[in-house]
């Protein structure tokens, strides 16, 4: 049996190998955030050569991207990206999903809207039949957050603001934003969810990836990676 880890480290392998097949030599390669992701930092390092630079969806990617001595490049700079390759915290029998996690949805969503080729790599524990289990990450401006509150509860979610682990601070994202976590929602339309949100006065980007989805799933399991498009 493979450790949750274990999953995460072959499927950040496979993506690997999924990506320097695919893309062409010289190219812009867009990076996500998270645990998984960073895994997949890792194991395309020795090939950065193979990168003209990044985009990263976060500070933290950002700063281990660096480190290991990509150039990373400003989004605003490219017109697309062949490939973007980010994890998840549920993904639905349609391939939807819900991300957040980490406090990037924001910037995983404009980056993701940049690439021709969303790549998703998580782990089987991930994959949902309908999503909503994992609270869903919603990034407000601060001054709205009591409004936006009642609004998510409107729809019948239990709505907590984000703080620091283990803290009574405010998390605070990178764009200046906070985060208002939705537990207890049940799903079952995350293209209507994920508009009906985003029309809330205050938010600014909502967790729910259902009408960009993922173009190829790697998904991390007992047999091994499985690949699904
Ligand atoms: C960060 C994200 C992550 O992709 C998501 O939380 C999955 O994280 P991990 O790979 O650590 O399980 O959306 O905002």
């Amino acid at each position: 049996m493979y450790t949750q880890d274990q999953l995460k480290a072959m499927v950040a392998e496979a993506a690997k190998d999924e990506v320097l097949k695919n893309m062409a030599p010289g190219g812009i390669l867009g990076v996500g955030t998270g645990s998984t992701a960073n895994l997949f930092i890792d194991a395309i390092a020795p090939h950065q050569s193979h990168f003209a630079g990044v985009v990263s969806s976060s500070q933290a990617s950002t700063d281990r991207l660096q480190k290991h001595g990509f150039k990373v490049l400003d989004s605003n700079s490219v017109q697309s990206l062949p490939m973007y390759v980010d994890g998840a915290d549920e993904i639905d029998p349609h391939g939807h999903m819900l991300k957040g996690g980490g406090g990037a949805l924001t910037r995983e969503k404009i980056v993701a809207h940049l690439a021709q080729s969303f790549i998703c790599i998580c782990d089987g524990s991930k994959q949902v039949d309908v999503m909503g289990k994992f609270p869903l990450p919603v990034e407000i401006i601060p001054m709205a957050h009591a409004q936006v509150a009642r609004e998510l509860e409107k729809l019948g979610g239990v709505v907590t603001l984000r703080k620091v682990k283990g803290t009574d601070s405010v998390y605070v994202t990178d764009n200046q934003g906070w985060i208002l976590d939705v537990a207890g929602l049940s799903i079952k339309d995350p293209v209507g969810l994920e508009s009906q949100i985003n029309q809330i006065p205050g938010v600014v980007c909502n967790g729910l990836f259902a009408r960009r989805k993922a173009n190829v799933l790697l998904i991390g399991e007992a047999a091994g990676v499985r690949r699904q498009t």
